[in-house]
């Protein structure tokens, strides 16, 4: 072997051993979820073996170019240890969704070349500050992003036998509101909006099962008037119940689209992940892990609630940071810690046993 041959060998074992060192989340599998995987096996025939992830932060582990905040301190800091584009102190949700399906967390789609051997467990093509429509952020759209994944299903990326053994993870967390948010907007015009949102959803959703992908969960959307980005000015005391009336028109419109759509076909493969009750659960400390301010975030900007990360000129944080992110259920303004991903997955747990 010539020396440029092993210097790239090299090279590459050690950017796989870095995008591996991200997939240990397996590792804390509690032993009673092992169970229920023993137990599924014998009755369903159906057991996963890929993950295909579409959407947004929500589900982001790797996506987005290095401008953007998840790339810089303290991103990352719990896991895997140094800001790597999960858009948390630590993992999200996709890498408790690949824990439960038994598999590794998948390689995003910007680092699929460094990766060949980790194919086998699927693709992430979720991509921060992106919706199913333009959103205030550059990135690609969930359209976009099935786009990429469609001229990938050849015989030598992924087969649809592959698709047949898999699941797909579809986040969709609110950044196409943000955008109305900001333009303002009437009421009818914004209910007639998320009508169009939910409509759109629901085609991608139908075009990802068309592919062949086997089952999919979609997240119906988080308690928005709970993000430390809506309750800021309220001193992170109390959710805007205005806000969240109107994430309950999208999550009442997504659970008939989901109706319909698993009324079309015989196996019902559509499932929604209920992040409103899930967070809901948690933030009101109904759950075994408690958090002392559920809405207060760990790392919040001074000026802004998008500044955590960044720093001024001469260098100085335009954030605060807390002495411990386990201790948080937010992280930033708009997303849980690694933590708060946690006590969520738990609360999602009895939905996830439908996944198969
Ligand atoms: C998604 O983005 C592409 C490329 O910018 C655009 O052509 C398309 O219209 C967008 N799709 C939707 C549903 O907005
Ligand atoms: C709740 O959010 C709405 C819409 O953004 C805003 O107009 C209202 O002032 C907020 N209410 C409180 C109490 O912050
Ligand atoms: C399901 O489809 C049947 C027949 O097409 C229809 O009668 C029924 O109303 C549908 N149910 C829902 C929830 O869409």
């Amino acid at each position: 072997m010539d020396t440029q041959k092993l210097l790239y060998c090299v090279l590459c074992y050690f950017l796989l051993s870095l995008l591996s060192a991200q997939q240990v989340v397996r590792g804390s599998l509690a032993p009673h979820h092992h169970h229920h995987h023993h137990s599924h096996r014998h009755i369903s025939k159906f057991r996963p073996s890929k993950l295909f992830v579409f959407g947004d932060s929500y589900a982001d582990t790797g996506n987005t170019g290095k401008a953007w905040p998840s790339w810089k301190y303290p991103y990352g800091i719990t896991f895997p240890g140094k800001p790597a584009g999960r858009f948390s102190d630590g993992r999200v949700l996709t890498d408790y969704i690949a824990k439960f399906v038994g598999v590794r967390s998948p390689i995003p789609y910007r680092w699929r070349k460094y990766g060949i051997p980790l194919l086998k467990y699927g693709m992430n093509f979720a991509y921060g500050g992106t919706g199913v429509f333009q959103t205030l952020y550059p990135g690609p759209n969930m359209t976009t992003q099935i786009d990429t994944f469609h001229p990938l299903i050849t015989d030598n990326v992924f087969t649809i036998r592959d698709l047949q053994s898999s699941v797909a993870l579809v986040t969709l967390s609110g950044n196409d509101y943000a955008y109305i948010a900001s333009s303002g907007g009437s009421a009818p015009a914004i209910q007639s909006f998320i009508l169009k949102v939910v409509k759109q959803l629901a085609v991608n959703l139908k075009r990802i099962h068309g592919l062949g992908v086997k089952k999919v969960a979609v997240t119906a959307l988080q308690p928005l008037g709970c993000l430390p980005r809506s309750t800021a000015m309220a001193s992170f005391r109390q959710c805007n119940g205005t806000v969240n009336l109107l994430v309950n028109y999208h999550n009442l419109l997504l659970e008939k689209a989901v109706a319909t759509l698993n009324n079309e076909t015989n196996d019902s493969p559509f499932l929604i992940l209920d992040l409103y009750a899930s967070f809901m659960f948690v933030i009101e400390n109904k759950g075994s892990r408690k958090f002392e301010n559920p809405l207060k975030p760990c790392c919040f900007g001074i000026s802004s609630d998008y500044n955590c990360g960044n720093v001024d000129e001469s260098g100085a944080k335009k954030y605060t940071l807390c002495k411990d992110p386990k201790a948080s259920f937010f992280w930033d303004g708009a997303h849980p810690t690694q933590e708060g991903w946690n006590a969520v997955y738990s609360a999602l747990q009895p939905t996830l046993e439908h996944l198969y």
